[in-house]
């Protein structure tokens, strides 16, 4: 069963695990979704996971997001940096809360570049992440500890809005930061298709 709760100030969905092997999933949406996106390719990808799944709480007109931008692919790092530091927090929370190890972070997107940020600013949150069209969250990221925590990140060769060069560049800094890092490009645009999820269900039972 789902439920969305509002017990602490993000709004989320809690779905727990029936396979304790798994790891938690944290669940971040894109630009527009909200915490009911991403949970059936969680429960596809992640058969028998915990699913964490939060909103996003900056509105673009009536989109959420996890924090601000100042125009497409232009970020308000102040308030990238708060937000980052925000969801962090409440991921430990969710921790104690419903009695869950440290996540694998999948984001799509806006919920990719904040897990992204996670990684670079609170790295001891995340177990790992799989970052879904992502670009580099900082134009000066801080130095993080990450070594031996994996990373999945899927590109798509057309895509529109993250150029090719910088889903690279932040395999190169999320590598050399210490992560174990896999970084495909797929024949795609922004958005998902079989590819990713043929791929991300591999990896996910890999790590
Ligand atoms: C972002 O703002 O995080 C990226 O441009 C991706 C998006 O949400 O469109």
């Amino acid at each position: 069963m789902t439920a969305t709760t509002t017990d602490t100030d993000f709004i989320h969905v809690f779905e727990p695990g029936s396979d304790p092997a798994r790891r938690p999933l944290l669940l971040l949406h894109g630009t527009g979704g909200d915490e009911r996106d991403l949970l059936s390719l969680g429960r596809t990808v992640a058969p028998g996971a915990s699913l964490l799944s939060p909103r996003g709480k900056v509105l673009e007109g009536a989109a959420p997001r996890f924090f601000r931008r100042l125009a497409e692919g232009v970020f308000d790092e102040a308030d990238l940096k708060r937000r980052t530091d925000e969801l962090a927090e409440f991921v430990l929370w969710a921790g104690e809360r419903y009695g869950l190890p440290a996540p694998i972070a999948l984001g799509f997107s806006n919920g990719a570049n904040i897990a992204a940020a996670i990684l670079q600013q609170r790295p001891e949150i995340l177990a790992g992440a799989v970052l879904l069209r992502a670009m580099t969250p900082f134009s000066e990221p801080p130095r993080a500890a990450l070594t031996g925590k994996p990373v999945l990140i899927l590109s798509g060769a057309l895509d529109p809005i993250v150029p090719k060069a910088n889903a690279e560049a932040l395999a190169g800094q999320l590598g050399a930061s210490g992560a174990v890092v896999e970084h495909h490009v797929l024949p795609a645009g922004h958005g998902l298709g079989q590819g990713d999820i043929d791929l991300l269900g591999g990896w996910l039972a890999r790590n």
